[in-house]
């Protein structure tokens, strides 16, 4: 039986990516870890939709989880035809003030839980000519992130190698798509203590939007897809700014925090 995999579902874009999932009558498996509010999606979606729903409670920021995972749908006979590596997180502040503990969880879980899980799942998808993966990757990722530094460069990651997977893997079957969703109303602001930040004030997306674009797009087997025309805006600006000092001041400005008396644009020295 097939089934779309897809981590982080107990909240925000993975949530709303379960939902509309289901309502396609897609099987899936639901991963992340707050087995509550897995098994009452479950309940909802079983019901709602009449499709299979597997529960995993994990945390994917532990070493060895990813192949734990690839294990358990490997011993329940589940084929996984949709990889979605949704779960990940922030962590909002600059660099020194926050834990070196906080930055290695954040690393194993937004870039080497998505690498293990699309390279586990990526050879019987190869082998079966056919397979969806949807990398979601964040607008931080197109600009060095002051206040956001390990989550911004963590995102780059996940932009450029999904970007270059798609490209190897064409004529393969499997297209692997990038969403880069800009800030969106979810439990992501939270977590990242980040309701001081500048970006979070206007222009918030909702979840359900962004995870149809991403739905879409991955299901179009396209390249990426940037919900929203402010988060487009900014893409195109971040590509054609002339120079990366220019850049780095802008987006200082975007990600200040609004608590902290307002800098003065300042000249490279
Ligand atoms: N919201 C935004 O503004 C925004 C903007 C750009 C990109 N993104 C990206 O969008 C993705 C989804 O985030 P979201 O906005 O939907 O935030 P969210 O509501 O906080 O959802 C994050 C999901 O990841 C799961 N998760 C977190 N740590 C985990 C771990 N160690 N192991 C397994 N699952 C874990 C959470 O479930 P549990 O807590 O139950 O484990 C939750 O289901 C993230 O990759 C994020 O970087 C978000």
């Amino acid at each position: 039986m097939e089934y779309a995999l897809i981590t982080g579902a107990s909240s925000g874009i993975g949530f709303e990516l379960a939902n509309i999932m289901a309502e396609k009558g897609h099987n899936l498996i639901l991963v992340a870890r707050r087995e509550a509010a897995l098994l009452d999606l479950k309940t909802h979606l079983e019901k709602s939709y009449q499709v299979m729903v597997d529960v995993v409670t994990m945390d994917l920021s532990k070493p060895g989880q990813a192949q734990a995972l690839y294990q358990h749908c490997a011993n329940h006979q589940l084929t996984v035809n949709c990889l979605i590596n949704n779960a990940g997180y922030g962590d909002y502040g600059k660099f020194d003030l926050s834990k070196l503990e906080i930055y290695q969880n954040m690393l194993q879980l937004n870039i080497m839980a998505l690498t293990e899980l699309t390279a586990l799942f990526l050879d019987e998808m190869k082998k079966r000519k056919s397979g969806r993966i949807l990398n979601v990757g964040s607008t931080a990722a197109f600009q060095p992130g002051p206040n956001f530094a390990v989550y911004a460069a963590s995102k780059a990651y996940v932009m450029q190698f999904t970007e270059a997977l798609n490209f190897e893997l064409r004529g393969t079957g499997v297209r692997v798509t990038l969403l880069t969703p800009g800030v969106t109303k979810t439990g992501f602001v939270s977590r990242a203590n980040m309701s001081a930040a500048a970006n979070t004030k206007s222009g918030v997306m909702a979840a359900k939007t962004v995870a149809l674009a991403g739905y879409k797009a991955m299901m179009e087997g396209k390249l990426n897809t940037i919900p929203g025309w402010k988060n487009q805006i900014l893409a195109l600006g971040s590509k054609t700014m002339p120079s990366r000092e220019l850049l780095l001041q802008i987006t200082g400005r975007i990600l200040r925090d609004t608590r902290e008396p307002q800098k003065k644009l300042e000249n490279a020295a």
